[in-house]
């Protein structure tokens, strides 16, 4: 039986070019990029030319690129680094960010700031005008992501960013889940700060950077070495960072198609359940095209996910897993205070690369067929 993989939210494939595009580099690049003899100069400009061609995808200038080890440390350096030393105290988020955010708010509030948590709608976007009310004139940082992981729900980030044009506070957006699904351009976006990983774009994983418009005073949460122009200590993972250059590349190149096919994933995997008669209700509205959170009623998710797993489907929760269980998701949580069974009745389906037609039906005959035996 072929084992089906629906769970590319989580993380992805590598791409065939990707590892072809960092092999030599492991073979024949070794030298310290910020060393000054060939061996360095020749990793420094891998380490230049990756960071020029990921800006040039974005509509940023390249010195506004820093590389680091993924989405939660990009996630920590936009952060702490625009808040630390800045002596006001107010931050607007929302309840539904992923725990890289949610967590370093957390740790934020432990040290003194005030945190206004905005709290998404039933559809599973928050309201720009309840982003609005909560502004205050010491807010230093407005933090929202740009699609949510266990959702899909596309966020209304250039209406924040609208709206914050004629206020001092920093935008920053999560947009982990964004990238090579959903169009982004950081200067007509007007983000100040943008989170991105390599291992949600079948690059490899240890790789993320961010995006720090020029001129932004960010203060460094590693000290060391002056790399990354002070704003990162530390030795650059040049291979890793060829293998991002090329997974963003990659993304630019076949971006529609690959969309039109993810959505037609979607599409075909909601008909067959419906044909297999499996009913569900949809957790969010105007979702991505490579994700779908569906809410089973009388079901357990971690009796779900057991059951899919010995029919060799993987899927998810989308929420933390610990220790084998499944954390009750703080997003469904927050969209549906009412309905508390939607916490544990949920599971994430995304597609991606692994997919194609044939075993994305497959995947939701399984599914089905699950459905039916747990349901008698
Ligand atoms: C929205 C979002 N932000 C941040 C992260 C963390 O990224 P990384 O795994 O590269 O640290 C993830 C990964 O699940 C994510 O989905």
């Amino acid at each position: 039986m072929e084992a089906i993989y629906l769970d590319h939210a989580a993380t992805t494939p590598v791409h065939e070019e990707v590892i072809e595009a960092m092999i030599p580099v492991y073979r024949e690049v070794f030298g310290n990029p910020s060393s000054i003899h060939q061996h360095g100069r020749k990793a420094r400009q891998i380490l230049d030319e990756a960071r020029r061609n990921i800006a040039s995808v974005l509509g940023a200038n390249e010195k506004e690129i820093i590389f680091t080890s993924g989405g939660t440390e990009a996630d920590n350096l936009a952060i702490f680094g625009v808040t630390e030393n800045t002596g006001k105290s107010h931050i607007i988020t929302t309840s539904i960010e992923h725990h890289a955010v949610l967590h370093t708010m957390q740790e934020l509030e432990k040290q003194g700031w005030e945190v206004t948590y905005v709290d998404p709608e039933p559809d599973g976007a928050v309201d720009p005008e309840k982003i609005e009310a909560a502004l205050r004139e010491d807010t230093v940082l407005v933090s929202v992501m740009m699609v949510n992981n266990e959702t899909g729900v596309k966020q209304p980030v250039e209406r924040i960013a609208d709206i914050l044009e004629d206020h001092t506070a920093y935008f920053h957006s999560d947009a982990v889940q964004a990238l090579g699904i959903e169009d982004i351009d950081v200067k007509t976006m007007n983000v100040d700060l943008m989170a991105f990983s390599g291992h949600k774009i079948s690059g490899p994983k240890g790789i993320g950077f961010l995006y720090a418009t020029e001129g932004i005073p960010l203060k460094s949460r590693t000290f060391g070495g002056e790399q990354e122009r002070k704003r990162r200590a530390g030795t650059e993972n040049v291979q890793a960072v060829k293998g991002l250059e090329k997974a963003v590349q990659l993304l630019k190149d076949n971006k529609q198609e690959r969309v039109e096919e993810y959505s037609k994933y979607k599409t075909l995997f909601l008909e067959t359940l419906n044909d297999q008669e499996v009913p569900y209700q949809v957790n969010g509205m105007n979702a991505v095209a490579s994700i779908v959170n569906l809410s089973f009623s009388d079901m357990n998710v971690e009796t779900m996910l057991t059951n899919f797993d010995l029919e060799k489907v993987s899927a998810s929760s989308g929420s933390a897993c610990t220790a084998g269980s499944v954390e009750p998701s703080h997003v469904l949580s927050a969209m549906f205070p009412e309905e508390p069974e939607r916490m544990t009745n949920s599971i994430r389906f995304s597609f991606g690369a692994a997919n194609d037609e044939a075993n994305v039906k497959e995947a939701a005959m399984r599914v089905a067929a699950i459905y039916t035996r747990l349901n008698k």
